[in-house]
């Protein structure tokens, strides 16, 4: 028996296919869409492996409109959507903002029209801190609350808040619509979920799903991990000069785990309660420095890893810790795991699959 059926878009990719994972085993049936432009197919046999289950897969490209009704029509039983497909390279960004532009927001109103048009009423977007910008430029904004004026500084961040806006103005339409025809039980099935977080790290616990992302990384903790495998020489360090207590950056880093619990906890509340649209950070509400950081995963490492503090990177900012006492309150939702814990299972990942989903999961990890 399942509980529901839910469409994930971007299903294969990092946070999708965690997510994914965290649906099968709480009985949901999951359908994939994904073009695998950053993900592989692998990532869905490493969920079997671990849950027995596997989502439906469709290789779909998000701007492809027909394509998504025709997935729709193949499960019509789908209740409810978790839109991860886009692109999500800050720097990138800059140089190709149309593409970033086609793929995240015109795939997303393809989504939208596609599941419109198939009365799928429940949409739990992901969105990310990045829509907050600068929240420093305020007083009393850290740790960020969903009420910090929103303020996104570079093209990626842009079509992440255009896509927050345009499901804001698609689902309270549609309630208006619902509610001016007299049918307020329609009105109040369509809600949205705008999920908002921060620096999503870690792996598996088993060591046999994790990051595995296509060309250079450049997030911190995956770049930390290609030091501590020696496909990089040092960890540049941007900027040692912030009014932190050691002088470097503070993010709140989130574990997979914990994340992909907020997706379901989400998509739960939405099916329950009728909150119309609203925004939820999913957070630890606790910073980590980038020393913290280095430190916690050198620890799990087991030898301490090189670095060398050089500038800062334009456009960082000293501190993106999220308040999360929203998501706790309404969601029942908390983070139940560290960053040393993710740092611990991202390191069992990386050693144990030097070459990611390209190579065939580790045996002894298998036979656990
Ligand atoms: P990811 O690249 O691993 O996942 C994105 C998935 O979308 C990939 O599987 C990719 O193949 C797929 N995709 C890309 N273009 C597509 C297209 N045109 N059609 C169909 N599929 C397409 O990235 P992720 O870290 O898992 O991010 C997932 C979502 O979370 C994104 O929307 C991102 O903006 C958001 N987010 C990520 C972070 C982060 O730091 N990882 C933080 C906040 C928000
Ligand atoms: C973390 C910290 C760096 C690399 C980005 C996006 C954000 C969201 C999450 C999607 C910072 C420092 C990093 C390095 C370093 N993504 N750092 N040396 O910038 O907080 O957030 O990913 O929505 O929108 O902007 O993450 O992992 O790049 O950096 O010192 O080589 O590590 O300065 O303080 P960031 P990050």
């Amino acid at each position: 028996m399942t509980v529901g059926s839910c469409l994930i878009t971007g299903g294969a990719g990092y946070i999708g296919s965690f997510t994914a994972l965290a649906l099968l085993e709480a009985d949901y049936e999951v359908i994939v869409v994904d073009n695998l432009y950053n993900a592989s197919p692998e990532a869905l046999n490493r969920i079997e492996l671990i849950c027995g289950k596997k989502p439906a897969f469709y290789n779909v490209d998000m701007i492809d409109q027909k394509a998504l009704e025709d997935v729709f029509s193949k499960h019509p039983a789908i209740d409810s959507v978790i839109h991860f497909a886009a692109l999500k390279a800050v720097g990138e960004s800059g140089e190709i903002p149309l593409e970033y532009y086609r793929v995240n927001v015109q795939g997303t109103l393809s989504l939208l029209a596609a599941a419109a048009k198939n009365g799928v009423t429940n949409i739990v977007y992901s969105s990310s801190a990045t829509v907050y910008g600068d929240a420093t430029r305020f007083p009393n904004m850290i740790p960020i609350p969903e009420e910090c004026p929103l303020g996104p500084t570079n093209p990626y961040g842009n079509t992440k808040y255009a896509s927050e806006l345009m499901i804001t103005d698609h689902i309270n339409a549609e309630r208006a619509k619902a509610n001016k025809a007299g049918k307020s039980e329609d009105a109040a099935k369509w809600n949205a979920a705008l999920l908002r977080y921060f620096n999503p790290c870690g792996s598996h616990p088993s060591g046999i799903m994790g990051e595995d992302p296509a060309g250079v990384p450049y997030n911190l903790l995956p770049l930390l991990a290609q030091v501590a495998t020696g496909k990089r020489e040092k960890l540049l360090v941007f900027g040692d000069d912030y009014s932190s207590h050691d002088g470097t950056a503070i993010r709140d880093y989130i574990h997979i785990l914990d994340l992909a619990q907020g997706h379901l906890a989400a998509l739960n509340y939405l099916r329950k309660h009728s909150p119309g649209v609203r925004p939820w950070n999913l957070s630890t509400g606790r910073g980590s420095t980038v020393f913290e950081m280095i430190e916690a995963f050198s620890k799990a490492v087991g030898r301490d890893l090189p670095y060398q503090v050089v500038d800062r990177r334009p456009g960082d900012v000293l501190d993106l810790t999220g308040k999360p006492t929203r998501a706790n309150n309404e969601l029942g939702w908390k983070t139940q795991r560290t960053m040393e814990d993710a740092c611990q299972d991202l390191w069992r990942w990386t050693k144990n699959n030097p070459e990611g989903y390209r190579q065939q999961p580790p045996k002894d990890l298998l036979d656990r």
